[in-house]
């Protein structure tokens, strides 16, 4: 009875795998907000370097990965595959769980998947500088470890609500060699516009990226981001080939796969190379995401055009949107705080590929605390959503008898979150509830 799972270093995936030739229809494409036609790449290479615009519109299955960035996956993958037995006797089920554990990185989460492919590209092509937004701190972290592997300086803005509660990941940003700002800061227009109408705001993910990319505009530098486009999903399926490599070493195949989302990037790429093995009749799993109540963008939101940022700077992306002013409750799972959706994502959910649920943070931090007492390991608020969904169908497995395969990405861990499981602990923590009045409010606002 394996309870780790582990691949050799030797068997760390070549090539990263894009789902969208496999898909029955095409996502739509992202749009210039001033002609509503689809963007060139033109449009972008103020923004990305060329590589890394070619693979957000590529139609090939596999993207090589170069050799440079496998050196550096080297540190940390394969991550280990867990076999949660511990979790699965303290609830009593016939269920067989098993956790993607992407909490070994440099970081403590998948974040690096893509931020080191992302820093190599813009090397390579020459760029000096990146800037991006954080939310949870833990995509900041994994930008700042990988611009110092490849020389690049890196400025960030961290949403507000995190920066005051996690101050060690800001440490760390800057132990990496970044300098990092709380967003909304006064250093930018779109932020001292936030502020001077509302100087307590505690941020959001698209302010940051408002901020991030209004910051890249010197030609030396380019904008990362953590999530949302295609890229960056396709980075992350090294989580999902290396999964299904794990499972077949013990003869076992998902009957769910179950991912948190924010932008969605570490769901997508634990189940698209599942997807494939799906679409190929190799098996038949149910995939589901899990989001924050207070930022319930595929179950409360609209499949819509929408700006990815708050101030309208970056190109119209088709997805479930909160509306792109939309300002989530400060809820601990900072990751999960923003108003819209991988557009890819959007798209499959809107094809029926997979289900969608969402939790309020109690729920999740009382998975997240079982997951810690029986397991040993403190798992990020982010991924507590997905481990109380998997809790919850393994306690279903409990009453019908079935013994299911759960997998889900376990894809941080919660050192720097104490604070949260303080809140949580001490009672203090509260869930927040969000009218359909605030929907519609921020909804109204649609492009
Ligand atoms: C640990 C962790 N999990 C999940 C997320 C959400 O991002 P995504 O949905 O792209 O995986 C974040 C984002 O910051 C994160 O830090």
């Amino acid at each position: 009875m394996n309870t780790k799972i582990l691949l050799d270093e030797s068997k760390l995936p070549r090539r990263w795998y894009n789902v969208v030739p496999d898909l029955p229809a095409p996502p739509p494409p992202p749009l210039h907000p001033a002609t509503r036609e689809p963007v060139g790449p033109d449009d972008l290479a103020p923004l990305f370097p060329m590589e890394l615009i070619a693979q957000e519109v590529s139609g090939e299955r596999y993207i090589e990965i170069p050799e440079e960035v496998r050196e550096v996956y080297r540190l940390w993958r394969p991550t280990p595959l867990i076999r949660a037995h511990r979790l699965e006797r303290a609830l009593g089920t016939p269920a067989r769980i098993y956790v993607k554990y992407e909490g070994v990185s440099p970081v403590g989460s998948h974040k690096p998947n893509t931020a080191v492919p992302q820093a190599y590209y813009n090397a390579r092509q020459g760029v000096r500088r990146l800037t991006t937004e954080t939310g949870a701190g833990q995509w900041g972290s994994a930008l700042a470890f990988a611009c110092a592997q490849f020389a690049l300086d890196c400025e960030i803005w961290m949403v507000r609500a995190s920066y005051d509660q996690k101050p060690y990941r800001r440490s760390m940003m800057e132990l990496f060699g970044a300098q990092v700002h709380a967003s909304p800061s006064p250093l930018t227009s779109s932020g001292a516009k936030i502020l001077a109408d509302d100087p307590d705001s505690p941020g959001s993910l698209g302010m940051a990226i408002s901020e991030a990319v209004e910051s890249a505009a010197p030609e030396d530098t380019r904008y990362a981001l953590g999530s949302v486009l295609n890229h960056v999903l396709l980075h992350q399926t090294v989580i999902g080939e290396e999964a299904l490599e794990q499972l077949a070493l013990v003869g076992d195949t998902p009957d769910l796969i179950v991912g948190c989302t924010g932008g969605g990037s570490n769901f997508a790429g634990l189940f698209f190379p599942f997807l494939r093995e799906k679409l190929q009749g190799r098996m038949d799993p149910v995939i589901r995401a899990v989001e924050p109540a207070a930022c319930p963008s595929f179950t409360r939101g609209r499949y819509a055009y929408d700006f990815g940022d708050t101030a309208g700077f970056t190109p119209l992306l088709k997805m479930h949107t909160l509306g792109h002013d939309f300002v989530p409750d400060p809820i601990h799972a900072g990751g999960l705080r923003y108003h819209g959706m991988a557009p890819l994502l959007s798209h499959m959910y809107d094809l029926g590929i997979f289900d969608a649920t969402a939790k309020h943070q109690r729920e999740c931090f009382e998975a997240g605390v079982l997951f810690a007492r029986t397991e040993g390991i403190v798992p990020a608020p982010e991924p507590t959503h997905a481990l109380a969904a998997a809790v919850e169908e393994a306690r279903r497995c409990a009453e019908t008898g079935e013994p299911k395969v759960i997998l889900t990405a376990l894809c941080g861990h919660g050192h720097l979150d104490m604070a949260a499981y303080d809140r949580f602990l001490s009672g203090s923590m509260e869930d927040h509830t969000l009218p359909e009045t605030r929907l519609d409010e921020a909804l109204s606002t649609l492009p």
